[in-house]
């Protein structure tokens, strides 16, 4: 019975050791996983401030961001406003630019036309009258080679000869032999032409010749042309292939004829041509009038561009 109950005893006792050996087994466990929780709850809080951290620093640079964004869109507003105050100065430099051109193209031609003798349109027929001073700015003698043989030399319009010559060159080329017979007659000239035509004529001298100071021979820019086979100024002139070709073509070159069939002054003059610029004279050829059928102030009119 005794050797039983030790048994029994050592049992329990083997029994009770093991029990104590797993116990600390286990709370030794126990404890490991509790450090292991406690260090991941460490690094867990460490990455939420980290996390925190770097929200609050996203939060800063977003408003930073709208601040530049907003610094941005002022600065553009700025550049746009500053573009169109440049644009606007730009238009304002431009216009002003425009009106001193304008300004100084009217001082020009008021230049232009203080120095253009207003005597050059106007109606000398009868209406007007040059006194003995009056002679044209400048004259230049005519070629020789367009005087009508046996005349005297002629002068013309130093502003104008070009226009002239042009004309008598252009005739020449298309076989028109025109030749001057009388270009710039001074105011004594004509009073001695006309003493001699009156002492032939009587006062039927008054249809063709004019009186001294009323005839636009002494202006410079006019003459009387013809042919070596008519001769002098006649009305036979009319009837040849150089007057057709003046009805044609003289307008081109600034002349027209002042005394055509039917004129109120003199008789049919198709000798006698007078410069009067070349817009004039292109107008009056498109409407078909004549030079003294306009009024003085529409001639007027065409004084700034007489010698272009
Ligand atoms: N034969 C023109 C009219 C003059 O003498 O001027
Ligand atoms: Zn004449």
């Amino acid at each position: 019975m005794k050797i039983r109950s030790d048994a029994t005893l050592y049992s329990i006792g083997a029994v009770a050791i093991i029990g104590i050996i797993s116990a600390s087994y286990l709370a030794v466990k126990l404890q490991g996983k509790d450090l292991l929780i406690e260090t991941l709850l460490q690094e867990r809080n460490a990455l939420l401030k980290e996390v925190n951290n770097s929200n609050a620093k996203l939060t800063l640079a977003s408003t930073t961001i709208e601040e530049l964004q907003t610094e941005l869109d002022d600065l553009h507003e700025d550049l746009e406003d500053l573009a169109d105050d440049y644009k606007d100065e730009k238009n304002r430099n431009e216009d002003f630019e425009d009106q001193i051109r304008a300004l100084s193209g009217t001082l020009g031609d008021l230049d232009k036309l203080a120095k253009t003798d207003k005597e050059l349109l106007a109606k000398y027929s009868k209406v007007y009258f040059l006194n003995e001073n009056y002679t044209p700015t400048k004259l230049k003698e005519i070629d020789n080679r367009y005087i009508l043989e046996g005349k005297k030399d002629q002068y013309f319009h130093a502003s104008a000869i070009e226009h002239l010559e042009d004309m008598l060159k252009a005739a020449s080329r298309d076989k028109i032999d025109l030749k001057v017979v009388s270009g710039y007659r001074s105011f004594d000239e004509q009073t001695d032409l006309k003493g001699q035509y009156t002492q032939v004529y009587g006062s039927g001298a008054n249809t063709f010749s004019a009186d001294q100071g009323y005839s636009e021979h002494q202006l410079g820019t006019t003459v009387d042309l013809s042919t070596p086979e008519v001769g002098g100024a006649y009305d036979s002139f009319a009837n040849t292939e150089a007057y057709k070709w003046l009805q044609k073509n003289a307008y081109k070159y600034g002349f027209i004829l002042s005394y055509p069939e039917g004129n109120s002054f003199y008789i049919f003059e198709p000798w006698h041509w007078r410069f009067v610029g070349t817009d004039l004279a292109r107008d009056l050829d498109r409407s078909n009038d004549s030079f003294y059928d306009l009024d003085q102030r529409e001639l007027d009119e065409y004084l700034l561009n007489f010698f272009d």
